[in-house]
């Protein structure tokens, strides 16, 4: 669901946890819920499914899985367990398929070092397939949405893109290199990028997914009562990303976020449309968005590319609340 429809379902929704453990739960709308079991030990929890985005089963198990995944990475956690959903229509598809997708899930769960315990099956027309999956952290190290503080530096760790080249890929107007291109980002974990996070004591991010950079961006904004000011020149897309846009190749969902953001943010004359577009594209198992203190950036910008992502870019800046969340220039 887009960023709007979800506001209008929680309105009246009781969403203050009851108990004290719970440290992140409905009322911050963080990347997952955390619940303290130990006064040094958090559980983290998230759910994330989604209809095939790729052709190869295998590889939209794996991407799934990295997405899932991404949730407790953005925390500052390390996963520990997995649970599979499927929505299936058996009888009507092969079954080799849910097979090849589950054995792409479990690679990727593996390679994250957590372990699948079992799931739920459910036959639907439309298939669909992902994770929840349980992560454990350090209470003092989690990192959230609302941790920007003024004059933190912005800095996020994947090109976009990802939506706007599924749609070219479906439009079959994808060539096989840039396809397995996207299948290689989609795939990649966010795990070495979370632990220099983690291990620096940064205590602000979020995932880029559904909403796109600039909702994603809205969010810790809002959730930290500061300003963004996005660099729209500096913000990193993938190949192809921007020449498809200006065909009018993007998903509807990029639309979604244009309009829920409409009124929120001020968008400088010198931005670029097909860039402004671009940085509302919804992602899948998209990179981390991190609001780093200054003094910290060049260590931790080293570090990253080194263990990392060789791809992160630093996008802008943390200022104090200025009329709206969002300034993009
Ligand atoms: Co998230
Ligand atoms: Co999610």
């Amino acid at each position: 669901m887009g960023p709007g429809d979800l506001e209008k379902v929680l309105t009246g929704i009781p969403r203050k946890p009851q108990s004290k453990k719970v440290l992140v739960g409905l009322d911050t709308l963080d990347d997952a819920g955390v619940y303290l079991i130990r006064r040094d030990l958090a559980l983290v929890h998230t759910v994330d499914f989604f209809t095939p985005i790729v052709d190869d089963a295998y590889d939209f198990g794996a991407i799934a899985a990295a997405n899932a995944l991404s949730d407790v990475y953005a925390m500052g956690a390390v996963p520990l367990t997995a649970l599979c959903i499927v929505c299936f229509p058996s009888g009507e598809m092969d079954l080799e398929i849910l097979r090849q997708m589950l054995r792409g899930g479990i690679g990727k769960l593996r390679e994250a070092g957590a372990e699948l315990l079992g799931g739920h099956s459910v036959r639907d027309k439309e298939l669909k397939f992902g994770f929840a999956v349980t992560g454990a952290a350090r209470p003092s190290k989690l990192a959230r949405k609302s941790g920007a503080r003024d004059g933190d530096v912005l800095l996020l760790t994947k090109p976009l893109g990802t939506g706007v080249l599924s749609s070219a890929l479906k439009a079959g107007l994808l060539p096989k290199k840039m396809e397995r291109e996207i299948v290689k980002q989609m795939t990649t974990l966010n795990r070495a990028s979370s632990q220099v996070m983690t291990r620096m004591g940064v205590k602000a991010c979020t995932d880029v997914t559904g909403f796109g950079l600039l909702g994603h961006a809205y969010e810790m904004a809002t959730a930290s009562h500061h300003t963004l000011r996005i660099d729209s020149s500096a913000v990193p897309f993938a190949q192809g990303v921007l020449e498809f846009i200006s065909k009018g190749v993007f998903p509807g969902g990029l639309s979604v976020v244009r309009e829920f953001l409409e009124g929120k943010l001020r968008v400088e004359a010198c931005v670029q449309d097909e860039r402004m577009y671009g940085m509302c594209d919804p992602q899948t198992s998209g990179g981390l968005l991190m609001c780093v203190p200054e003094k910290k950036i060049n260590a931790l910008m080293r570090a990253i590319q080194r263990t990392g992502s060789k791809q992160a870019k630093i996008i802008g800046k943390v200022v104090r609340r200025d009329r709206v969340p969002l300034v993009i220039y």
